[in-house]
């Protein structure tokens, strides 16, 4: 408990708490059933190369998403990067994306051989604009990589038509969209392919990981080579491919996990419900809210502060992670104004996507949070808040 800002662990106090309190989900599920798939492993022999454990975790995927097709492979990353090398448009280089999201997907255009376009969002659902993707697209767009955000999900409808129009696939970013709905529908049909992570910090967790889901029979059929060196058979190869593959040990955490996500998002909507309650307090400030029409995952909580604050977002955020709270600014910079822009190309104007990129503190959440943990981030804002302008003073001298 603070009592002088000389307490605040940035002015030389003792930080509130011992150890990080992250923003990852880092849920790990009950060590039995991880033991009980691990097993599997050891009594077959088999450690990889699309073993029982990953076509069981595939099949137990495809009906969480109530799709056809999963293919997994060893990261999200590497699963965008594959499935935009397969479903670029021939002859045409560019990728269409919004610039508020996760700072890697920029790359993995790059990695692909293609070159990032990026297009400004809508307002507080911050999902890809589609009268803007239509501004930006042009006869060099190859394909449109969307990204379902965690408190909305994309605008298929106007996404699709955008795309019709320019004759290109739209594959959808859906790392932050297990378990969540759209028009009643669960995510992971949409578009041409869905991609989902299996990082620890997920909601499904695989140590690392990840999947596409598809109802396309002949491209999930184009995965399956492509994360395997394009090998048909014993020698011969059919396509460009890498080693891509998920190992078993993963699909045994992955499996496991599978177990109990209802368990880990009732408790993200408990810690999201407790951060709204014990905020109730706290003085010019809100939360980024999850409707009620869809069902969510409630992975993220999303703080922003009133205009009449005297301290920035991000000093709030400076002196949150030398309290070991390890919150972040969200989604900030936007990618355009970042290094991830790459070199040589004209900065757009994204004027949506930068003016959301300046309000939100991403909050500890995850399995390492628990109630007192809110209790004590709710006292220690409501402390900043009541000596920001004596702290906004020491920060700027
Ligand atoms: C929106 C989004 N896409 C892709 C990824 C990459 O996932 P992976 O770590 O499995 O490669 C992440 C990781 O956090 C992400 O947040």
């Amino acid at each position: 408990m603070k009592k002088r800002v000389d307490d605040l662990a940035l002015f030389g106090g003792q930080a509130e708490f011992a150890s990080a309190r992250p923003i990852g989900q880092l849920a790990i599920g009950p060590d039995e059933a991880f033991f009980n798939q691990a097993k599997r492993i050891f009594d077959g022999r088999r450690l990889t190369n699309n073993g029982p454990l990953v076509r069981d975790l595939e099949d137990s995927l495809c009906e969480l998403h109530q799709v056809a097709e999963c293919v997994s492979l060893c990261s999200a990353s590497l699963a965008i990067m594959v499935l935009l090398k397969l479903l670029a448009v021939k002859g045409r280089t560019e990728v269409i994306m919004p610039a508020f999201t996760y700072p890697g997907l920029p790359h993995l255009a790059q990695w692909a051989g293609l070159t990032p376009r990026f297009a400004d969002v809508l307002p507080t659902v911050h999902t890809l604009d589609p009268a803007s993707v239509d501004k930006v697209a042009s006869q060099d767009t190859a394909v449109i990589l969307a990204v379902h955000q965690v408190n909305s999900l994309c605008d298929v409808a106007g996404l699709e038509y955008v795309a019709g129009k320019y004759g290109i696939p739209v594959v959808y970013d859906s790392v932050h969209g297990v378990g969540c709905t759209c028009d009643g529908a669960r995510v992971g049909g949409y578009g041409v392919a869905e991609v989902f992570s299996l990082h620890a910090t997920k909601i499904v967790n695989g140590f690392e990981g990840g999947y596409v889901t598809t109802n396309d029979a002949a491209l999930a059929e184009k995965l399956r080579l492509a994360r395997n060196f394009g090998f048909v058979g014993q020698d011969a190869i059919s396509q460009c491919g890498v080693n891509g593959k998920l190992n078993e040990l993963h699909a045994a955490l992955a499996l496991a996990s599978l177990e109990s996500v209802g368990e880990v998002i009732r408790r993200n909507r408990e810690r999201y419900e407790q951060y709204l309650r014990h905020f109730l307090r706290v003085p010019d400030c809100s939360f980024l809210r999850y409707g009620e029409d869809s069902e969510w995952n409630y992975e993220f909580v999303l703080l922003e502060l009133s205009p009449a604050w005297k301290m920035s977002r991000d000093d709030v955020v400076a002196v949150l992670r030398r309290e070991n709270a390890l919150a972040r600014p969200y989604y900030s910079p936007p990618l355009h104004l970042s290094p991830h822009m790459p070199e040589g190309l004209p900065v757009p104007s994204l004027p949506v996507t930068e003016q959301e990129a300046e309000k939100y503190i991403q909050m500890p959440v995850g399995e390492l949070v628990d109630e007192d943990t809110i209790v004590r981030l709710a006292g220690l804002i409501a402390f900043m808040h009541d000596n920001q302008e004596d702290i906004a003073g020491r920060l700027a001298s």
